[in-house]
Formats: structure tokens, C-alpha cells, sequence
């Protein structure tokens, strides 16, 4: 299948490049998120500490980071949007079609994530202020926050912060905030390290994030640490080509997949040496998600001396990280319309983000509001969208990514810039390893095995 005579010339694209520093800043911002700081903790502790961790840094590396590479590569060698990159590299629509998936995988996840975003806001505020800790039932207290129609204005105001920056362009807008946001992010996560294990009793804490339990090492967790190396490298929705396709013709691809794997990974054992130590000092049960951020944490924060202060800065981080993937997740479909409708980056960005606030309010609405009753499978609306996004859509949109660089696009492979082996292994990984792997982690998360 391969053809390297059907590659046609690339073009130049929109003519929006990073700087070398503003895109690995940016791409560490997209893959840092929700994803890292309250699922990655969760599972770890759940599915067998550091012998977890374990298995989740070897699927980073014969996965997560051969498809980073791979989406970063599509990128610049097609100089366009993340449907357009694949049609100007291969000679037929039929590509273009799959890179939409990612268009609109991306957009749908930006309706919903936009809504736990917005909560983070919420949370930040109620807890400098003390609000928060005024009532001692976090449960009852997240209920009625939710059940509300204040998360609509919140998640409008994300939105509108997110539009704003992107709208600015991506040296402008998208770089110069990844670059003062992800130190912010490294300052904050530091402070609360060192804070949580300083408690009284955090050793009990590290012991459940990180204890090696060989015997909870199962199958199941292997899909599960290969699900969110996918989802934590923010790969399968187009981002990483979209951002790719702003990147200069100098810049070493490999070096940028290294340090954008390094930095998430680092980022996201951070985060467990926050949240356990934190919960397990004050006698509290972990939970994952929605629970352990805003019903868990809350009840440790408000025992804790200061913990006002420490409570909002814990969802600032939170807001920063979700904030960072939110743009680069809104740029996917920014780009498509610029491109597609020839529209100014303004006009492009004002209509996705309105577009994408209207398409979320389902989403805000149906955790516990008045369209919680409306459920698909058993599913309310936020669960399902998150649901099909993950684990439909992103295992397809980086199945075409594997197959299109294994099997398409000559082009695109020699972009990478690898050589010697280390080309030979890339490759054996993008055609024979990483396609049935993706396979697998589909099966399982539709239920199937
Ligand atoms: N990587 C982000 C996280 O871990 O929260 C989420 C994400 C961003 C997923 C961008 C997918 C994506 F394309």
C-alpha cells in the first residue's frame, strides 16, 4: 500500500508557527489535564501501585509515544488541519474523512470536559473564600452545585477565557499562555506536594499509590494503563497533528516526543503524591473522578490548618490543567473551519467555542440538573459523550493515525526524522504492535472482553 509517488507536495499550511520552547510547552499543556490528576492516581492505587505505573511507562513507550511521533509527523509533512493534514499527503478524500474524526471527537470532548472545568472555577472560588467549608457535607453540597444552573455560566466563562486566547493566534494566544501556565503548574503541584507529605500519617497514603502489588497486575489493568496512555498523551484526536502542523521545519520531532512523554508522566505521579497522602491522612477513602476531587478532597482540605488556602489552590491547578488541554483540543476544530470556510482565526474561534458552549449545555445540564433523567444506555448525556469519545472515537482516530504512517505515507514516516534502528522499531511498532494493541483496548472498553 505504501506510495510514495501518491504523497503530494505538502502545503504551507496557515503559516502559524511555535517556537521550539512554545511547543513543547503547549503539547506537555495539552496532555496534562483532568486525565492526569484525578483518574491516573486513582488507577494506580487501584490496580497495583508502582507495578502499575510500571506497566503504564511501557505502554507510554511502545504506544503513547510511537503515535505522539506519528500525529506530530502527519502534522508537519501535511501542513494543514487534522482531517486536511492526511488528504494533502495522500492522494484521497477517503483520509481526509478519517482525520475528521478527529475534528469532531475533539469538539465533543471539549463540550463536556469544558463543564468539569468550569466546576473547577467554582470549587477555587468557594474555597478561598471558605464557602465551601461552611457546610460539612461535601456530597450534598457537589449535588446541589451540580443539580444548579450556575455550572452553564461557569463553563461559558472557560469557554470564553479559551476563545479568547485561541483567538489571539498560536504564537500570539495558544504559546505565550502555555509558557507562563505550565511553570505556574509545576510551582503550584510543588507547594501542595511538599504540603501533603508533611501530613501526619501520608506514609499510608504513598504506600496505596505506589506500593508494587504484582498479584492486582491483571489483563484488565494492562488495557487500562493502555487506555490512558492514550488518553493522557492526548493522541487519537487530532491535537497532536493540528499542533504538529505549527511546528518549525527545524525542530527535532523525537526530542519533543521524549520530553512531552517525561513531562506527563512526571506530572501525573505528582499528582498521586498530592491527592493519596492527603486523603489517607485524614482517614478518608480514595474514589476516582467527580468524587474524589470534589467530595473527598474537600472534607481533607477543610481539616487541614490553612486548608482553605490550600483547597483553592489544589482546584486553580486543577483549572490551569484543564484549561491548557482545552485549548489545544478547541484549536482542532478552529483550524478545520479556518481552513475549510476560509474564515478569519477570530470569525473561526468565536462560532466553535459559541457552537461548542450550546452542544455542552446537555452535557452541564445532566449531572444531576434537570436532564439527568434522560439516559442512553443506562448513560446520562455527560457519561455517555465521554464515554464514546474515549473509548470509540479516540482507539479509532489513532488507529488511523498508526495505519496511515505504517502503511500509507512514506512522507509522513521520514518526517519523524528518525534513522538506524531506532526507524526500524518505530515502524515495526506503528504496523504490526500498536494496530491489534488498539484493538484490544477497544474491544474491552465497548465491553466485549
Ligand atoms: N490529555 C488530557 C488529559 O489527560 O486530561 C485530555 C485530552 C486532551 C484528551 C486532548 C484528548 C485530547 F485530544
Amino acid at each position: 500500500m505504501s506510495d510514495v509517488s501518491s504523497d503530494k507536495a505538502a502545503g504551507k499550511g496557515s503559516g502559524e508557527r511555535f517556537s521550539s520552547l512554545g511547543f513543547i510547552m503547549s503539547a506537555i499543556g495539552s496532555a496534562i489535564g483532568l486525565g492526569n490528576l484525578w483518574k491516573f492516581p486513582y488507577i494506580t492505587g487501584l490496580y497495583g501501585g508502582a507495578a502499575f505505573v510500571l506497566i503504564f511507562i511501557v505502554c507510554l513507550l511502545i504506544v503513547g509515544m510511537p503515535v505522539l511521533l506519528a500525529e506530530m509527523a502527519i502534522g508537519r509533512a501535511g501542513r494543514g488541519n487534522a482531517s486536511s493534514s492526511f488528504r494533502n499527503l495522500a492522494s484521497s478524500g477517503r483520509w481526509g474523512f478519517f482525520g475528521f474524526i478527529g475534528v469532531f471527537g475533539s469538539f465533543m470532548i471539549t463540550s463536556f470536559y469544558s463543564v468539569i472545568a468550569g466546576w473547577t472555577l467554582h470549587y477555587a472560588l468557594n474555597s478561598f473564600t471558605g464557602k465551601l467549608y461552611n457546610g460539612t457535607d461535601y456530597n450534598v453540597q457537589f449535588e446541589t452545585f451540580t443539580s444548579g444552573y450556575s455550572p452553564l455560566g461557569w463553563q461559558f466563562l472557560i469557554l470564553g477565557l479559551s476563545a479568547w486566547v485561541i483567538a489571539r493566534g498560536v504564537s500570539g494566544g495558544i504559546e505565550k499562555f502555555n509558557k507562563v501556565l505550565i511553570p505556574a503548574l509545576a510551582v503550584v503541584l510543588l507547594i501542595l506536594m511538599g504540603r501533603a507529605m508533611t501530613l501526619p500519617g501520608a506514609g499510608e497514603g504513598i504506600d496505596f499509590f505506589l506500593m508494587p502489588d504484582f498479584s492486582k497486575l491483571t489483563g484488565e489493568s494492562v488495557l487500562v494503563a493502555l487506555g490512558q496512555a492514550f488518553f493522557s498523551m492526548s493522541v487519537g484526536m487530532g491535537v497532536m497533528i493540528t499542533y504538529g502542523s505549527y511546528v518549525q521545519k527545524e525542530q527535532s520531532l523525537g526530542r519533543a516526543t521524549v520530553a512531552v512523554t517525561g513531562g506527563n508522566l512526571l506530572y501525573a505521579i505528582i499528582a498521586g503524591l498530592i491527592v493519596f497522602p492527603t486523603t489517607f491522612s485524614f482517614g478518608l477513602e480514595p474514589a476516582q473522578g467527580p468524587g474524589l476531587v470534589f467530595v473527598v478532597l474537600p472534607a481533607a482540605f477543610s481539616a487541614m490548618p490553612l486548608g482553605a488556602a490550600f483547597g483553592g489552590l489544589f482546584f486553580v491547578l486543577l483549572a490551569i490543567a484543564a484549561f491548557t488541554s482545552i485549548l489545544s483540543l478547541l484549536e482542532v476544530p478552529v483550524a478545520f473551519a479556518m481552513d475549510r470556510w476560509k474564515w478569519s482565526r477570530v470569525k473561526a474561534t468565536a462560532w466553535t467555542a459559541a457552537v461548542c458552549f450550546i452542544v455542552g449545555v446537555p452535557s452541564a445540564l445532566s449531572v444531576g440538573g434537570v436532564l439527568s433523567g434522560i439516559t442512553i444506555f443506562e448513560k446520562n448525556i455527560f457519561d455517555s459523550l465521554d464515554f464514546v469519545t474515549s473509548n470509540v472515537l479516540l482507539p479509532v482516530g489513532g488507529l488511523v493515525v498508526t495505519l496511515f504512517i505504517g502503511y500509507k505515507s512514506k512522507r509522513a514516516m521520514e518526517e519523524a526524522g528518525l534513522n538506524g534502528p531506532l526507524l526500524k522499531i518505530w515502524v515495526f511498532l506503528l504496523r504490526v504492535i500498536i494496530p491489534p494493541m488498539i484493538v484490544l483496548i477497544f474491544l474491552y472498553s465497548i465491553g466485549v472482553i
